[in-house]
């Protein structure tokens, strides 16, 4: 179990923040990181070529690979989970009359995708329910068939906290020579990954939530089998040989190796990548099978703790980082907001109490939701 590790964030004795989900907060090494980064910009000859525009960022590649249990080569560098989903439907080509799965109330990026990817191949995208007492990985196992070619969907279901048992779902698809696309925005680097039972096709991560790290950067694994794959641009870094600025003119057609022909432009990413590092080094530090312990314990004591006052977990397979609370009747419509004035911070999606706590949060934190809780219902 790891201890509260609120001493490394600006994190108020006053304020409760238990909306990891929806936006980490980066520690205070990961935002120095990001601001002498900043600084440099003011006087750009300070930068080094070699480290700032490659070393830096292939950090970045090696650690995100850490996490996802696969090698530097399998990573690029993007900017948001649906820039890593479009990547992957340009490089799916599905059979004209095929299906596309995904479950119902599906974050958003990871169905738009979609419906624009069925639009032009003649496919369509089957929405996977699940009834009050099934799981999400249930509803997904019944559904994949003959028809299926491309299986589309998280490891926690955003709105719920359900998680799928992914190795079950991979090797389903495989069997319908269908292939795996994952958003692990919601569990990785919280909940341990196993790539060698898995083994997606692609799989996005957005770094700014569970990640701790800044907006606007995550990153996408892409399966060797698809690293000669067609690429959302074409920007001059992701080519063989970039390195040497004064030949840039000598134009390559040969990519860099592995995934990095798929980076987004401008993945140097100076004020971004530094902290990205701080917060990733971190995150592989506390190790994501400690951090998933750690977060079961925290999110079992809360549940147990305002299962008296009528709020109820009740998703089956609940992931353990991620606590979706149904609320009693009589609760009131804008208990979130009211909960925000006595600087408790939790979300509400469709109309579960979304409770998602890290490892800056403690025993005082836990008690200040239950006592604003008993107040506000
Ligand atoms: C499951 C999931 N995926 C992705 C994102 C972010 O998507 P994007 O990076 O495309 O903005 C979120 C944000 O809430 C999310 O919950």
């Amino acid at each position: 179990m790891i201890p509260s590790q609120r001493a490394l964030f600006d994190l108020p004795r006053e304020v409760t923040y238990l909306n990891a989900a929806y936006m980490g907060p980066m520690t205070l090494a990961a935002s120095t990181a990001g601001a002498d980064s900043y600084e440099k910009k003011k006087q750009p000859w300070r930068y080094d070529i070699q480290s700032d525009f490659f070393d830096v960022p292939e950090t970045y590649r090696s650690r995100a690979a850490q996490l996802f249990g696969a090698t530097a080569d399998d990573i690029a560098i993007i900017p948001a989970a649906s820039y890593g989903l479009s990547t992957a439907a340009l490089n799916l080509d599905p059979d004209p009359g095929s299906e596309i799965l995904v479950l119902d109330e599906q974050f958003p990026s990871n169905i738009y995708t979609w419906r624009t990817l069925a639009q032009a191949c003649d496919v369509s995208v089957r929405t996977v329910s699940r009834s009050d007492n099934e799981s999400w990985s249930e509803a997904m196992l019944a559904a994949i068939g003959p028809k299926t070619s491309i299986v589309a969907c998280p490891q926690v279901h955003w709105a719920d906290g359900g998680q799928l048992d992914l190795p079950a779902i991979s090797q389903a698809a495989r069997l319908q020579g269908a292939a795996l696309v994952l958003d692990l925005t919601q569990s990785l680097g919280v909940l341990p990954f196993d790539m060698d039972a898995i083994q997606p096709d692609f799989a996005v991560v957005a770094g700014y939530k569970w990640l701790l790290g800044p907006y606007s950067i995550g990153a996408l694994y892409v399966h060797p089998q698809h690293q000669n794959g067609e690429a959302l641009e074409e920007n001059w870094i992701g080519r063989d040989k970039s390195e040497d600025f004064a030949r840039l003119v000598d134009y390559a057609d040969q990519y860099a190796a592995g995934a990095r022909r798929f980076d987004v432009g401008e993945r140097s990413g100076f004020q971004l990548i530094p902290s990205a590092n701080t917060s990733i080094k971190q995150m592989l530090d506390w190790d994501a099978a400690q951090i998933a312990e750690t977060l079961s314990a925290k999110t079992l004591a809360i549940a147990e703790a305002v299962a008296p006052l009528g709020l109820n977990d009740s998703t089956p397979e609940r992931a353990g980082h991620y606590l979706c609370l149904s609320l009693p009747n009589h609760a009131p419509a804008d208990l979130v907001k009211r909960l925000g004035a006595r600087q408790i911070h939790v979300s509400q999606r469709g109309d579960r109490l979304r409770v998602s706590p890290h490892v800056y949060n403690d025993e005082a934190d836990i008690s200040r939701f239950v006592d604003a809780l008993k107040a506000e219902l």
